[in-house]
């Protein structure tokens, strides 16, 4: 499984910037639409496409990618644009709930998507601990 973490390798796993996209995409529906999701969308103000361009260009850099996010938003730390939110296990497993209903639409293999799952549970727990609670 280690290799998904060298090099740009996960970023090719994820299918590069239109596989990111449509990852990304497909969690904003999920949470959207699910009823779980409802609560940690209700935290987004407004409509959701420029979260959907952050994300995404996050994510790309994040999986070994090209660092799209700086070049046009600026420097970022992912903890730090939490801290205003209130964040406690609950939103935290919801994030990574929505996640992991959206990996079921994507054409990765499991092992990828479970690879995901384990690297997104890191900042998603990092994030709890320095938000709100
Ligand atoms: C732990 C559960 C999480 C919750 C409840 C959550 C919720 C949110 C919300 C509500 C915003 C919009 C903030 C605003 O505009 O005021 C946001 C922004 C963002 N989140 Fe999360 N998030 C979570 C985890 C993550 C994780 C794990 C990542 C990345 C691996 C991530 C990446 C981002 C990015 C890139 C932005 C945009 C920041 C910016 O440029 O302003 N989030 N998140």
């Amino acid at each position: 499984m280690s290799q998904f973490g060298t090099m740009n390798a996960s970023y090719e796993a994820a299918g590069e910037e239109a596989g990111v996209r449509k990852l990304v995409d497909e969690f904003y529906q999920q949470m959207e639409t699910l009823p779980e999701g409802q609560h940690i969308r209700s935290m987004h103000k407004g409509n959701l496409t420029t979260i959907k361009d952050k994300l995404s260009l996050f994510l790309m850099g994040w999986l070994g990618g090209p660092r799209m996010y700086s070049d046009k938003y600026g420097s970022i730390s992912i903890p730090q644009v939490h801290q205003h939110l209130v964040i406690n296990e609950a939103e935290r497993d919801t994030w990574l709930f929505c996640m992991n209903a959206a990996l079921k639409h994507q054409d990765y293999t499991e092992e990828f998507k479970q690879y995901l799952m384990q690297q997104l549970a890191i900042p998603a727990e990092r994030i709890r601990q320095m938000a709100q609670s």
